[in-house]
């Protein structure tokens, strides 16, 4: 059953602040900080790499953190890769594709930069980039991603969830169109895992990058790369633990995923993500998905009903209600929630100015919820917005 009044007393910074900025990072339960402490004060030792009792039981809660992240997405542990953030997940892809000059990638100006700038960059290299536009309310058309694959096209590369908007992709069918004009894909999974149940194994995506401080509990530090064939992915980094042979004329790689994770990894972070990840499990996903969606549908048909405020994105969304009213700046209503009611959202350009652009606007109000939030909460939200829009008219 989900109680979230028994779920609250896991995150004990909610009695101070009305928290809507958990598609930025959410809050931490108890039990993933009381995972990290036990680390620290129970075996901390370095992963992988000693015969000693501390380092053989670190190294197996990491790896048992990585199993429960694999098994919550549906796919093999040995190829999820634990990074540490979403967009260390896409640069690794961007970085161990081995670009050729004339090679074409498809994205869209949807995405957030973390999912942009990496092929942005591939520029350099003579890689050509189609950037393909949503329509009004951040939808894809999968029929424009269709439409912009060429014979050169080696990824398309898609957010699941906007972060501007809450607009969900039809990720399989951009997967399957993809792949029937041989193009890999790549999803960035970062607002949707842990929002809604998210089965990476069926969409069929060569590449899947989350996060794992946002909708997994993780702490900041850890995110997650799922390769689908990783034997045709470069390492981008190298040294310590990537390799099991190592002569002064060449060495020989280990298979995935140490072979991406060269150096000491965040061992607690991980271990962290794994509580987390036991915590969104043990809600149930279908459970935490309900309540989100409820309070995100309240709050954005009653901003919609305000004089002077703008709403974006699709009626159907997850997690995000973007907003602005009229002729205040997005930091200006953000300062005012959080000085008069202690209400933290996010403003300006949520690292996605190109979808900003499209809007012809250059910030946002955006509040957005996690699986601790209260209607109590949105209905305060709500009456403070309402405040500011009378000091407007
Ligand atoms: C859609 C999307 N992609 C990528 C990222 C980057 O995530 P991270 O901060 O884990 O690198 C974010 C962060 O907000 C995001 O919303």
């Amino acid at each position: 059953m989900y109680d979230i009044f028994e779920i609250r007393k896991d995150f004990p910074v909610l009695d101070n602040v009305i928290y809507l900025d958990s598609a930025a990072t959410t809050q931490t339960p108890v039990q993933v900080v009381s995972a990290i402490n036990d680390y620290f004060y129970k075996y901390s030792g370095s992963y992988g790499r000693g015969a000693h009792r501390l380092a053989r039981e670190s190294t197996n809660h990491y790896e048992d953190s990585r199993e429960k992240v694999a098994g919550f997405l549906n796919v093999e542990s040995s190829k999820t890769i634990m990074t540490k953030n979403a967009t260390e997940s896409i640069n690794i892809v961007a970085l161990g594709m081995g670009w050729n000059s004339g090679d074409h990638i498809v994205t869209t100006s949807l995405e957030h930069h973390s999912n942009l700038l990496p092929w942005m960059n591939l520029k350099d290299c003579g890689v050509d980039v189609t950037v393909v536009s949503p329509d009004d309310t951040g939808i894809v058309n999968p029929d424009d991603i269709y439409d912009s694959i060429t014979e050169r096209t080696r990824l398309v590369a898609v957010t699941h969830v906007s972060n501007i908007f809450g607009s969900v992709q039809d990720i399989k069918q951009i997967t399957r169109i993809s792949h029937k004009n041989g193009a890999m894909v790549l999803i960035d999974g970062a607002q949707s895992v842990g929002h809604f149940p998210v089965d990476v194994g069926s969409i069929g995506c060569d590449f899947f990058a989350a996060s794992g401080h946002k909708g997994l509990l993780g702490p900041q530090g850890t995110g997650i790369l799922y390769v689908k064939e990783p034997e045709n992915l470069d390492p981008s980094y190298f040294g310590g633990g990537m390799v099991h042979s190592v002569t002064t004329s060449g060495f020989d790689i280990e298979p995935c995923p140490t072979k991406f994770e060269s150096g000491t990894p965040n061992i607690p972070g991980v271990i962290g993500l794994g509580k987390g990840v036991e915590y969104v499990h043990d809600l149930g996903i279908s459970n935490i998905e309900k309540h989100e969606k409820s309070l995100v549908k309240d709050m954005a048909s009653k901003l919609s009903e305000m004089p002077y405020v703008e709403i974006y994105g699709p009626e159907d969304r997850s997690g995000v209600v973007p907003f602005n009213i009229a002729g205040l700046n997005s930091h200006d209503v953000a300062m005012i929630l959080d000085e008069t009611k202690g209400i933290c959202v996010r403003s300006g350009h949520h690292c996605a100015m190109p979808a900003l652009q499209a809007l012809n606007v250059d910030g946002a109000v955006r509040a957005s919820v996690g699986l601790y939030n209260t209607q109590e909460e949105i209905d305060t939200f709500i009456d403070a917005v309402s405040q500011i829009t009378s000091l407007v008219g």
